[in-house]
């Protein structure tokens, strides 16, 4: 199945599981446009694909490997929308693959300025690039330009890097990865507790995330917020139909010794409709500081996206719990292992682990 086969309104009305044959090829990821497009063999693959590349980059020889393997591809960063992490992220991943980059980072500087359409900037950057990674506040745009990309004469793949308070795809899949590293010796991620706390109902990465859990068996997701910041209806639909344990909280200490992961956030206010609307609500109570861990399991784990605000307090940054600079780090790896699938060099990957180690 290929999105240049089905008219856009078809695709973009399917239901999400419904879209994910439209966005690999030949086994292989092509467009990375949401996490539901990802079953638990192919995050598993992904994540094996990933501490490979981790190992093989700790030698000079690794490093050359890994450049030589896409140094005649190149990549466009069209960054709509602010971000230091996914962007420096995925720019080192593509240094590694020795890629070369380009970027629109502010619209103002682009043609866009002048009224030039998605659509046409998107194609105008497909004529000088291999593959366009973007991030945008418009939801659903990301699905729209790969699309039109798979139905122009340059077919070049998309990957989304956040798009709206919607979908933050590959967020999705470092958050497994780390998941996944944190639990190795404790039987993965099957039969957890995830407890996500904050901005839920616009935060995009506990969105993807909550998703890509249901490929885990009885994880149990609870979703700790004031009413106003509660995870959607879509998301909760979608555990339901796949019969997943969840529970919607509002008292963060009480879950807290029960978490093996606590997944904090911080209030994503650029989404407000109104100036100044998410400062009317409390959040003092979803905050996690040096007297809570004293509640938290000795082998829990604390994540966060970043950037954070005040909800994680810098006390606890050197606890061995506290992942989010590790969580950080493994995007990167992620990144390498999803660009390296996108342009089947993995197998590549594998062999020359398998050779030297
Ligand atoms: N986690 C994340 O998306 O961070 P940035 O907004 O800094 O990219």
């Amino acid at each position: 199945m290929r999105l240049s086969e089905i008219a856009w309104e078809s695709f973009h009305n399917l239901d999400v599981y419904a879209k994910a044959p439209y966005l690999h090829e030949h086994g292989h990821p092509f467009h990375v446009l949401i996490a539901e497009q990802f079953d638990r063999a192919q995050l598993d693959e992904l994540s094996a694909l990933a501490t490979q590349i981790r190992f093989i980059a700790k030698s000079d020889d690794g490093m050359d490997f890994l450049r030589s393997l896409l140094r005649n591809k190149r990549v466009m960063l069209y960054f709509s929308q602010p971000s230091t992490r996914t962007f420096l992220s995925f720019r080192a991943a593509c240094q590694i693959l020795g890629m070369r980059i380009g970027d629109v980072r502010d619209s103002s500087t682009s043609s866009e300025f002048k009224g030039e359409s998605h659509e046409d900037s998107v194609r105008t950057f497909s004529s000088y690039f291999d593959c366009i990674i973007m991030r945008t506040k418009i939801g659903g745009l990301a699905e729209k330009m790969a699309w039109v990309l798979s139905n122009s004469e340059r077919p070049v793949p998309i990957v989304n890097a956040g798009s709206g308070s919607d979908q933050h795809p590959t967020q999705a899949l470092l958050d497994v990865y780390t998941l996944l590293r944190s639990f190795e010796a404790r039987g993965g991620i099957d039969g957890k507790t995830i407890v996500f706390v904050g901005d839920l109902a616009r935060g995009r990465t506990v969105r993807s995330l909550a998703s890509l859990l249901i490929n885990y068996k009885d994880v149990r997701q609870c979703f700790v917020a004031p009413d106003r910041f509660q995870i959607g209806k879509d998301i909760l639909a979608r555990l339901n139909a796949a019969g997943v344990k969840y529970e919607l909280l509002s008292d963060f200490k009480s879950i807290l010794p029960e978490a093996d992961a606590v997944y904090m956030t911080r209030v994503q206010d650029e989404w407000d409709s109104e100036k100044g609307e998410s400062a009317k609500i409390d959040i003092s109570r979803y905050c996690i500081g040096a007297n809570d861990l004293k509640l938290m399991r000795p082998n829990a784990i604390i994540m966060h996206p970043l950037p954070r605000r005040k909800e994680i307090s810098t006390d606890i940054d050197h606890d061995s719990r506290a992942m989010y600079w590790r969580q950080m780090r493994n995007g990167m790896w992620v990144r390498v292992a999803l660009i390296a699938a996108i342009f089947e060099v993995d197998n590549k990957i594998r062999e020359y682990h398998g050779k030297t180690y």
